[in-house]
């Protein structure tokens, strides 16, 4: 456990969210009780995890889907290792749902029995070290970076929350077979969301009428989340995160491609040169851009 730094916890070789995380949790995390039907989300930092956690809670409650409960999607599906809200997980009704950014190595060992089920989403790094950038500059639990460069040379070392995206990746790709996970990817949700909706709640097995597919693909579109006051964790960012000013909001853009606009042409080509240097054997695709294809 190393915390020399005021904003990054390193524990076991990963760096977490110093101000949210609590290190005694941590130290218990490999025994962490495991349902057969517990669920996770999975993710790198910024690679679409609200929105996913939008889409497994309209899933799992028919209240959440027909607007007749109010509650946060946070307390529905929390944080398993930021439980700013101290959820007594152990207390929880089945099935219960959580979402991380933990690497495949000190996730629960309990996971390994292939019962529970991980849903792992990816981004295109460039587009989430895009959303990692305004993120930091905008949250006071996060070291704020004065311009892109600087960003992006502490993303690439790991010097960041979820240390290097290239770990994450493919640490969970190398080691799916561990593990009873899907993939999914952010591009190719946004391309086709009602799909993507489909994929999830087959590989959940949870059967959804047409009526409920229909709703739960509008309630996740990115218009639809970011004016609905729950799921857009407007009030969560400003008064449980802390923000560094009234400015930003989580769901910022949601698009594919926004780092067209913040990398400069040579920063883009020393960025290629690293993904390919530690990507190019793995057989995961990528989307850059959805013009592309
Ligand atoms: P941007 O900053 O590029 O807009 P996470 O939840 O993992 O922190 O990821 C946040 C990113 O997902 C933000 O990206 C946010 O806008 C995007 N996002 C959240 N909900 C979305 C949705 N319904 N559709 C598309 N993108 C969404």
């Amino acid at each position: 456990m190393d915390n020399k730094h005021t904003y990054l916890l390193n524990f076991k070789d990963y760096n977490f969210e110093f101000p949210l995380v609590d290190a005694d949790f941590l130290e218990n995390l490999d025994d962490f009780e495991i349902r057969d039907d517990d669920v996770f989300i999975i993710t790198y930092p910024k690679s679409g995890t609200i929105w996913t956690q939008q889409i497994l809670s309209l899933i799992y409650f028919e209240g959440h889907r027909n607007r007749t409960e109010d509650m946060a999607t946070l307390d529905r599906i929390p944080f398993l290792e930021y439980n700013i809200r101290k959820t007594d997980f152990l207390n929880r009704p089945s099935p219960r749902l959580f979402c991380s950014h933990l690497p495949y190595y000190l996730v629960p060992k309990g996971l390994k029995n292939k019962k529970a089920k991980i849903i792992y989403v990816y981004r295109n790094p460039k587009d989430v070290m895009t959303s990692f950038f305004h993120f930091s500059n905008m949250v006071v639990a996060l070291e704020a970076a004065n311009d892109m460069e600087h960003f992006m040379k502490r993303f690439l070392d790991g010097n960041v929350v979820g240390s290097r995206w290239f770990d994450h990746v493919r640490g969970w790709y190398e080691h799916r077979h561990d593990f009873s996970i899907l993939f999914m990817m952010y591009e190719e949700m946004k391309k086709d969301l009602r799909s993507s909706v489909l994929k999830i709640s087959r590989f959940l097995e949870k059967e959804l009428s047409e009526e409920d597919v229909e709703a739960i693909v509008k309630q996740s579109t990115f218009q639809n989340m970011k004016s609905d006051p729950k799921a857009n964790y407007d009030e969560i960012l400003k008064y449980e995160i802390g923000k560094r000013t009234d400015e930003g909001h989580f769901l910022r853009k949601g698009t594919v491609g926004d780092w067209k606009h913040h990398l400069t042409v040579e920063q883009n080509e020393r960025f290629d040169k690293i993904f390919q240097r530690n990507m190019k054997d793995l057989p995961l695709k990528f989307i850059w851009d959805l013009n592309e294809e």
